[in-house]
């Protein structure tokens, strides 16, 4: 199902997508060398509880993962991409970490991800990574419009990647959202323009191009969970929640210092 939000829903939804934005720049501000992935578990846990929102995340129990996540934040390191478990590991410097998050507040959930290095290293190969996944999902915004198709979008995500190098796997991709964090449609991180459902006003979208380095092919961690490259490569995941609007899309889960 396709869900459409009335004005209700889409001022909550914004209020939501500021937490989630906000959540996350905080994160980022304090996962520094020694950080321990669990530390920002109980962080971000502790900003949804203060905030009166629920997470997406700990009873959630999709047939991808094993059993409920249980925890509030996904924590991917390095060849960790998707849905990483927080666990007991205290970051080093030039770790690569992406943080994914969700919550649900007022009755609309907002999902985001961001990737960066940790510490005072800048790998190249890892600024490159997470550039192209940042500058695909500016791409995919910009394809995003009432009466603009999901294949518009996919096809704007998927020429950057593919531009950068970058093969593109097609089993997890960005998603409809709204009163559920997953829903349809389906927006593949490639695809060709003028396919698929025809945006409107009022439709909240994740859009989240992914990559790795040397291939497309993901491999479960023995925590039935985290999604890690197949040959041990280096990854990146950037996640953003817009809503279409009357006259193109807005970015729902920018952090206060990049609101409008
Ligand atoms: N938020 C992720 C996404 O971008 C989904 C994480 S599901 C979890 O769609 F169970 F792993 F947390
Ligand atoms: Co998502």
């Amino acid at each position: 199902m396709i869900e459409i939000l009335n004005p209700t829903e889409l001022a909550r939804a914004r209020e939501t997508g500021a937490l989630v934005g906000d959540i996350l720049h905080t994160l980022k501000g304090r996962a520094a060398v020694g950080t321990n992935l669990l530390d920002i578990d109980r962080w971000a846990q502790e900003m949804i509880v203060a905030a009166g929102a629920q997470s997406c995340y700990v009873d959630y129990a999709p047939s991808f993962g094993r059993g409920p996540f249980g925890h509030y934040i996904c924590t991917s390191v390095n060849d960790a991409v998707l849905h990483g478990l927080p666990h007991d590991y205290a970051l080093v410097d030039g770790d690569l970490l992406t943080l994914d998050l969700a919550v649900s507040s007022g009755g609309i959930a907002a999902d985001s991800a961001i990737s960066f290095i940790v510490g005072a290293s800048q790998p190249a190969e890892s600024l490159a990574l997470i550039s192209a996944t940042e500058r695909a999902l500016a791409a995919g915004i910009a394809a995003a419009g009432p009466g603009a198709r999901i294949g518009d979008l996919s096809a704007a995500i998927g020429a950057v990647l593919s531009a950068a190098g970058y093969p593109i796997n097609v089993e997890f991709g960005g998603h409809g959202i709204g009163s559920t964090m997953h829903q349809d449609p389906h927006v593949s991180n490639t695809g060709r323009p003028g396919r698929g459902y025809t945006l409107r006003p009022g439709l909240l979208l994740a859009l989240e191009p992914w990559v790795m380095v040397d291939t497309a092919t993901l491999v479960t961690a023995a925590d039935g969970w985290t999604l890690r490259s197949a040959t041990g490569s280096r990854t990146a995941h950037s996640e953003h929640t817009i809503a279409i609007t009357d006259d193109g899309a807005d970015i729902l889960t920018l952090p206060a210092s990049l609101r409008g």
